[in-house]
């Protein structure tokens, strides 16, 4: 390296270890100051009034608290306006220690992107990165400086409603999402003004609920733990997380909120994780209710010695501490480290120096919503569609076609565009900066294509009396367009559904529009993988549209026109029946593995069902096709400290640009302890003109070949290995093999 940068690098950090150091010498200096009671303060954050995302505790004194110095943060407050007045009272307390606001800000704040579930289908990691960005950009320009996400929850279980949260089943793509949303949230550094925290959430393994029932209990092996469950939320700690958020759920007995293995030993302790946890909402609180703590004093005695740093609108901290400082059951030494690890935040993010710094009316105008950034939301809305089925070509439409007829509950909507967790803006009109379905078709379409409309049934319920209507119209176009699924309220928080077909009678409204004869299309706008096993059969085009925001009409009306190649690939199986569930591609071999989808006898399968996903992990179809070949492997043995180069050639065979996600799978023949059957390790996202081609290269090293063993250490083991290079889990291309010899 040359002379010059290491004196540079040496310069570099000793100027920030020095700053670190002042803001270090500062948290001390301002900690001395500090009553127990105000340290405590810090540890307790309230909700604002204006939207509730759990259930709300009746107090009316927050205001007269945070005058008091007796609250450190607040969520839900919305806008430079209120995170103004409320930061006014703060700097009324006696050490005018500033506020930190918090929010939800899960995949855009007023510009709302696709579901994060539907980001992971663009596998486009740069895509991903500055959703979050735009969504920082805003969140810090309306005054928030914290935002509860990224969610890196595995999800495996399409009943639970939080699945549209996350990335989806695969660890490995779930820890490269986890990172990039990270960096989209904080930006180059923390306190610069475009920047907010980002919140790790939910530790740990809240995705794993038993049933797929919200909240509800967790018992898994430590081997899960570490080689499913963990891995994106270390991915996230290394992007740099400022704060994680814990979860509501048991782990093998313990509620994560009072888990010192989880907090202690393994976030804090061998991760050295220097930033702050803030409980999930109320579920310090909550550990009664789990039959883990007699009483509320009892809960915050677990959560604080657990690692719990900030309790969310439970109050067990703001109630109970001093007491159990006094009686000598919790060590001041705690508290104390809970609250340097928050102040620390907030000397970082520069509330010290101006507490008004995020609150400027004047940026929050220019910032929300704007081109930019709705041209950034139509981009990654694009990205995240996936194609699931284009018999005889359906798609893309002819811009000639006369007439099309727009049919289904979700064709007009606006709200139900934008998911679960979209932003609660107050005097919000969707229908003036969200675009519909039918808007974004209507944009698209010029003045000699008509379009007509029906609604034909609701999304839920079982009133058909609009199908007579929906038939008609049908009748009268070249093509039927069908927008069907669920309502932004059926997938989320709290919203396990038991049976995930497509509610109501959606499905009898696909067999109505096909038994008119016309051609078919059909959207599938959903949170979660539904099941839709007789519109899959039937219906020769099929895209699945998630939630896709702001700009979910003008997405859905370029790739239904040809003006956008879909690229989409799916991050979660989907099953055909519920009985099936949990289902995932990554699962073990058994020791009577079935030979094919539809094997009985003595093989692990169900007599009553294929033994396959619908769609698979990884899928998703293109307006073109790819050809891969001639895979090469630099080397069929290596040892661990060395590597292969894996390299095949894509070319588009097809007529049309379009964007493959070629997928890299291992498969380790056997270890100390059992391996799935395979395991996504590398992919990328390539994009190829017609006729173009491309020598694609991957590098397996011995990290690809890690896992937790017998002892639970990571290593690779010397042995057999395949290599599959997959257009899904299921679609494999080329496949070769390897030894790893010590
Ligand atoms: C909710 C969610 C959590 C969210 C928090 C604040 O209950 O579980 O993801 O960040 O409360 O709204």
């Amino acid at each position: 390296m040359k002379k010059t940068t290491a004196l540079t690098l040496l310069m570099i950090s000793l100027f920030a270890s020095a700053q670190q150091e002042t803001i270090d010498q500062k948290v001390n200096s301002l900690l001395k100051k500090m009553t127990i009671e105000e340290k405590i303060g810090q540890l307790n954050q309230y909700t604002g009034d204006n939207s509730a995302t759990g259930p709300i505790t009746i107090n009316p004194n927050k205001q007269t608290e945070i005058k008091a110095g007796l609250v450190g943060s607040m969520l839900n407050i919305i806008g430079t306006k209120y995170t103004r007045q409320y930061q006014e009272l703060a700097m009324q307390s006696r050490l005018k220690i500033p506020l930190l606001f918090g929010q939800d800000v899960i995949h855009g704040y007023k510009t709302t992107f696709p579901i994060p579930l539907a980001e992971a289908a663009s596998w486009d990691l740069t895509a991903i990165e500055l959703a979050a960005r735009v969504a920082a950009r805003e969140a810090s320009a309306s005054g928030i400086h914290w935002t509860f996400a990224p969610m890196v929850d595995i999800g495996r279980d399409p009943r639970w409603g939080r699945v549209m949260e996350g990335a989806g089943e695969d660890t490995y793509l779930g820890s490269k999402i986890a990172s990039a949303r990270v960096k989209g949230f904080q930006g180059n550094k923390l306190g610069d003004l475009n920047s907010v925290m980002a919140c790790v959430k939910h530790f740990a393994a809240y995705g794993a609920a038993v049933g797929g029932r919200d909240y509800n209990s967790v018992d898994m092996s430590e081997r899960m733990l570490w080689e499913t469950y963990l891995p994106p939320f270390k991915a996230a700690l290394d992007a740099g997380a400022a704060t994680f958020m814990n979860s509501f759920n048991d782990l093998n007995g313990i509620p994560a909120t009072g888990n010192a293995h989880l907090q202690r030993d393994i976030l804090k302790g061998k991760w050295h994780f220097q930033g702050f946890v803030v409980s999930d909402w109320g579920s310090i609180g909550e550990m009664v209710a789990h039959g883990y703590s007699k009483d509320l004093k009892a809960a915050a005695f677990s959560a604080i010695t657990a690692g719990s740093d900030m309790d969310m609108e439970s109050n067990a901290y703001r109630y109970n501490l001093a007491e159990l400082v006094k009686e000598g059951k919790v060590s001041v030494d705690l508290i104390d480290d809970a609250v340097k690890r928050i102040l620390r935040k907030k000397f970082e993010l520069g509330l010290f120096d101006d507490p008004y710094r995020y609150s400027d009316g004047k940026r929050e105008e220019k910032e929300l919503n704007n081109i930019e950034n709705r041209k950034s939301a139509l981009e990654v809305a694009k990205k995240s569609i996936v194609l699931l089925k284009n018999e005889n070509e359906t798609l893309p439409l002819s811009k000639n076609l006369k007439t099309i007829a727009f049919i289904g509950p979700m064709v007009k909507e606006y709200k139900a565009n934008m998911g679960f967790w979209a932003v609660d803006l107050p005097e919000i009109n969707y229908d003036k900066w969200v675009v519909s379905q039918w808007d974004g078709l209507q944009n698209k379409v010029g003045k000699n294509t008509k379009l007509l409309y029906a609604k034909g049934c609701e999304v839920d319920g079982d009133n058909k009396e609009g199908f007579a209507e929906a038939v008609a119209t049908a009748n009268k176009a070249d093509i039927v367009i069908l927008s069907i699924g669920e309502r932004h309220n059926m997938s989320g928080e709290a919203k396990s559904r038991s049976d995930i077909h497509l509610p109501g009678v959606q499905e009898d409204l696909v067999k109505a529009m096909l038994a008119t004869g016309k051609p078919v299309v059909v959207l599938v706008n959903a949170g979660r993988p539904l099941i839709f096993n007789w519109t899959a059969d039937n219906v020769p085009a099929i895209l699945y549209t998630w939630w896709l925001g702001t700009e979910a009409g003008n997405a859905i009306a370029d790739v239904l026109f040809g003006d956008y190649n879909p690229s989409g690939k799916l991050p979660m199986t989907f099953p055909r029946e519920v009985g099936q569930i949990p289902i995932y591609y990554n699962h073990f071999s058994t020791g009577r593995p079935a030979p094919d989808e539809n094997a009985k006898g003595y093989v692990s399968s169900y007599i009553d069902l294929k033994n396959s996903p619908k769609f698979p992990f990884g899928y998703g179809l293109s307006y073109t096709k790819f050809d891969y070949s001639g895979l090469k492997l630099s080397s069929t043995k290596i040892k661990s400290n060395e590597n292969i180069k894996v390299s095949f050639q894509l070319l588009n065979v097809g007529k049309v640009t379009g964007e493959e996600v070629v997928q890299l799978y291992i498969k380790d023949k056997f270890g100390s302890v059992v391996r799935p059957v395979l395991e996504l390790r590398d992919f990328q996202k390539v994009k190829l003109n017609a006729g173009e081609s491309k020598t694609i290269e991957f590098t397996i090293d011995k990290e690809k070949l890690s896992f937790y063993n017998d002892k639970l250490e990571w290593n690779a083991e010397p042995g057999d290995f395949e290599v599959m290079i997959g257009a899904s889990s299921t679609d494999i291309k080329l496949k070769s093999n390897f030894e790893l010899v010590d």
